[in-house]
């Protein structure tokens, strides 16, 4: 079977297959191709937000797919600078009418803090008051299922105080050469499915020789093992890519790593993003 037919299933029942595709740095005017593509290839989970100024491109894609709308997984994030109620509920409101569907599958507050505050100042009350408009949509059916992206544990507990609804979902930077290892334990203790983002370092692995030399040991490419091992960690995986040839390798990840290379692969440390080092969700904060 291949790994686009697989799924995880979250805490409330819903299925998520367990590798997707990732939207980010995909032009809005090149979303829906790509989107389409990807469908066409067997992925059903796509991964947008609001922030990539795609989802309009993104809906069109799956729209116009030819797939059964309850066939496709797509997600979607809540500014992270969205930190009160009523732009919360406008903002959700916003996203199902920018990608044009009548549901999404999966709503994330994109991160505890604004960006330009990233790992910054308390915003408890906001993240509370975000997460309450996410609840009502879940609860109102606009949202099949919640969750948040970036929250640390403290984060988690934050939201916890008062919430009817358990995260879903925590969307994270994970990848050989920065594993949050403690992070995902604790999220599988409370039943959050974790997805890695930026499986293969934002492209960064591409030119680590010591994965390369690993990689050549299974026979497969560096984005392949980068990919098998999220997988391998229990979490869904998301590669960004808007190249088809890179799509169709990326779901070509049907091999096992060994326990020893997997412990191998979980204790490097490598996490330079080069270029691409002073985005928040790099700056190793
Ligand atoms: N929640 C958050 O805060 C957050 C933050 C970052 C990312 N994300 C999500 O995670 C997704 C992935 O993260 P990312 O975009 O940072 O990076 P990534 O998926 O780790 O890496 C993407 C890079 O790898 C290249 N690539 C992909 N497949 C390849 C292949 N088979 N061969 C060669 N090169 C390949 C891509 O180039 P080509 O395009 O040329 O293939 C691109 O340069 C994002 O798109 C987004 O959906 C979420």
């Amino acid at each position: 079977m291949s790994i686009l037919n697989e799924t995880y299933t979250l805490a409330n029942g819903i299925e998520i297959p367990k590798l997707g595709l990732g939207t980010w740095f995909i032009d809005d005017a090149l979303a829906a191709q790509a989107v389409r593509d990807a469908i066409e290839i067997g992925y059903r989970n796509i991964d947008t937000a609001q922030a990539y100024g795609n989802e309009h491109g993104v809906g069109e894609g799956v729209r116009t797919s030819g797939v059964a709308r309850g066939d496709l997984f797509v997600s979607t994030k809540l500014a992270a600078e969205i930190k009160d109620y009523d732009a919360a509920v406008a903002a959700i409101d916003g996203s199902l009418a920018t990608l044009g569907l009548d549901y999404i599958d999966l709503m994330l507050i994109h991160s505890p803090q604004p960006w330009d505050d990233f790992r910054g100042g308390d915003y408890a009350d906001g993240n509370r008051a975000a997460w309450r408009a996410l609840e009502e949509a879940y609860r109102a059916g606009k949202l099949r299922s919640i969750g948040v992206s970036n929250f640390r544990e403290a984060d988690l507990a934050n939201i916890a105080e008062g919430a009817g609804v358990v995260p879903h979902v925590n969307q994270v930077l994970a990848h050989v050469g920065n594993t949050p290892s403690e992070l995902i334990a604790h999220c599988a203790e409370q039943g959050i499915l974790v997805e890695a983002y930026s499986p293969i370092a934002h492209g960064a692995m591409l030119k680590n020789p010591e994965v390369a030399a690993l990689a050549d040991t299974y026979g497969v490419s560096v984005p392949q093992l980068c990919i098998r091992y999220t997988l391998q960690l229990g979490t869904v995986s998301l590669p960004k890519t808007a190249n088809p040839d890179h799509m169709r390798s990326n779901a070509q990840v049907d091999f096992e790593i060994s326990a020893a290379d997997m412990a191998t692969l979980e204790g490097m440390k490598a996490a330079d993003y080069g270029d691409y080092s002073a985005f928040p969700v790099f700056a190793g904060k």
